[in-house]
């Protein structure tokens, strides 16, 4: 692979990143993920935007040109030859020598991009199957609106899940659902798409936002709000948004089966919209 390391481009094993990186020693970096279909970016404009609030948010003061960045993207996927597959972005605070307090201002910060081929995405099979869901405890930090590098914890919930032959898992606090590991849940009850509100709790997801519209464009009727487990146990229907996997069902939350156990109407009407409407 060719990837793109602070204006290079370079192959992937010449390219190097300082042992000082903020990144590396404090997770203070913050980071995007895109995906390409047909060679075409999906929403790159919802994703540069997060990302500047994700910078700000961190008082993360490097400019960064988001048509440059835009170019940048363009370019990998030309030198990768990539039809079908993600893009990540990765901006950190820089190097400096270790030292809690963030470093002078005019930091240079760490900008890295590589591609990962997925042949396949929009076909993916789990789309007809559906996902096997686990729950675990939400024991992230508290500023999950913003989109940074510290996923030790959705490791482990995706390790968990994994152990019990589960596809990922959900996460939740005061009994309701946060949100999946790197992904959007959401259930269905009596034709009403519910996932919870934006807030500091989760992640403002781009899929999230553009499948609330195009649901809305189709008379679904949509409510954010928080949704206790107890309520996705008795959904109709359940499912999870990202970048990644689009729109993918869920037939089951801890060994319960939702709904028939199959795949719903609602949710594989949305990814039809979503894919068509997007790509
Ligand atoms: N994850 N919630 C969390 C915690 C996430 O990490 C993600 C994205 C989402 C969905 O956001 P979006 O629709 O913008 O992809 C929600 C990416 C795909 C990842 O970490 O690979």
């Amino acid at each position: 692979r060719t990837v793109y390391v602070n204006g290079e481009y370079l192959p992937e094993d010449q390219a190097k990143v300082s042992v000082f990186d903020r990144g590396f020693l404090f997770a203070d970096g913050v980071y995007e993920v895109t995906s390409v279909l047909d060679g075409k970016l999906i929403d790159f404009a919802g994703h540069a935007k997060r990302l500047q609030r994700s910078m700000d948010e961190l008082d993360m003061k490097a400019a960064i040109d988001m048509d440059d960045l835009l170019g940048i993207h363009r370019e990998l996927v030309v030198r990768n030859d990539l039809s079908e597959g993600l893009i990540y972005l990765q901006v950190t605070r820089g190097a400096a020598d270790r030292d809690f307090l963030y470093p002078a201002e005019d930091t240079p910060p760490t900008i890295v991009l590589f591609t990962q081929a997925k042949p396949g995405l929009a076909a993916n099979p789990m789309a007809k199957t559906g996902m096997k869901i686990v729950t675990v405890p939400d024991r992230r930090w508290g500023r999950r609106d913003i989109k940074t590098v510290q996923l030790l914890y959705p490791s482990m919930g995706k390790m968990a899940a994994k152990a019990q032959g589960a596809d990922d898992a959900w996460m939740v606090e005061d009994g309701a659902v946060t949100e999946g590991t790197s992904n959007n849940a959401y259930i269905v009850k009596d034709g009403v798409i519910v996932t919870r509100h934006l807030g500091e709790e989760i992640l403002h997801g781009i899929t999230r936002k553009a499948v609330l519209a195009l649901a809305r464009e189709a008379q679904m009727k949509v409510e954010e709000r928080a949704f206790t487990l107890e309520e996705a146990l008795q959904a109709d229907e359940a499912f999870i948004t990202s970048a990644s996997s689009f729109v993918m069902p869920v037939v089951s939350i801890d060994g319960e089966t939702v709904g028939t156990g199959k795949p719903g109407k609602i949710v594989g009407r949305l990814r039809e919209i979503y894919l068509e409407e997007m790509r």
